[in-house]
């Protein structure tokens, strides 16, 4: 198989999350999947895929966030909880599936993986082995995960959202992340979006009553990180066919910087 190494189109990696707002109603709790935006998203990274290398995730909406909320597991595993961790895993698996498959439609070469069988946390700290993902890119295929509950030693699970997952992706060469979500960026008190935001700048962000990853103030911390890691890394919506590409090009959404 030797043959088949450093097959990367570009060794840097583009990583791009389809928030659960945006792929789900999840303001109205449904498990629904907004078949266009997926599909049309699809289309955009298709284009993409032909320069840049693709890692792929999505968020959980309310597949993950009401049985995560239902049976208090943000709060940490206790006796009692076994079904609603087997209830979380099933409905995220479905969503993904869901997600993996409309993406393979429109032509992507999606290869669906899941963070509790990668990522765990130990002593407060998060450890994951991503040699196999990252030797499956080698072959051109599109890694494609999503938020998801994973062991913890000290609390017995923990939740992972997708905004985390590209902080342990830098290893890999991750030179850009793009958080898509229902709103066209991180939005100013007027409702109009920020369009480069530092820790100087950060708006009123009321914590949202229906997320259990923090909502926007969780995404905005993450990409401070990111931002603090070298990473490029912007906050945007995406509501037809090329916006994705426009938010490449710094035509919308939000820039992150430190
Ligand atoms: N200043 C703000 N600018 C933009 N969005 C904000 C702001 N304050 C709060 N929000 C809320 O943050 C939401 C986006 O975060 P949310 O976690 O719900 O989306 P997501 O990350 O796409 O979903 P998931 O966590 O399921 O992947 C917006 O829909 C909005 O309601
Ligand atoms: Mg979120």
């Amino acid at each position: 198989m030797k043959g088949y190494k450093l097959l990367l189109k570009n060794p840097r990696v583009l990583y791009v999350k389809l928030g659960g707002s945006l792929i789900t109603p999840k303001k109205e709790g449904a498990f629904e999947v907004r078949e266009r935006i997926v599909r049309e998203v699809a289309d955009d990274l298709l284009r993409i895929s032909r320069e840049r290398s693709l890692f792929l995730a999505h968020g959980a909406g309310p597949f993950g966030h009401a049985p995560v909320k239902m049976y208090k597991l943000h709060e940490g595993f206790k006796p009692g909880r076994e079904l609603g961790v087997s209830e979380t895993s099933i409905r995220v698996m479905e969503l993904s599936l869901r997600i993996a498959s409309l993406m393979r439609e429109e032509g992507l070469p999606v290869l669906p993986f899941h963070p509790r069988s990668t990522f765990r946390r130990i002593g407060g700290g998060t450890i994951c082995d991503l040699s196999a993902v990252r030797a499956w890119m080698d072959l051109n295929l599109v890694p494609l995960t999503h938020g998801d509950l994973i062991y913890d030693d000290e609390r017995g699970v923990s939740v992972l959202s997708a905004d985390e997952i590209p902080i342990y992706l830098v290893p890999l060469g991750l030179e850009e992340a793009v958080f898509l979500a229902d709103v066209p960026g991180v939005l100013n008190e007027d409702g109009e979006v920020i369009s480069e935001i530092t820790e100087a700048n950060i708006p009123d962000l009321g914590r949202s009553a229906y997320d259990v990853t923090g909502a926007m103030r969780g995404k905005l911390e993450a990409a401070f990180q990111l931002a603090r890691l070298g990473v490029k890394v912007r906050i945007a919506g995406f509501s037809e066919r090329g916006d994705l590409i426009r938010v490449l090009k710094g035509e919308s959404g939000t820039l992150v910087r430190v």
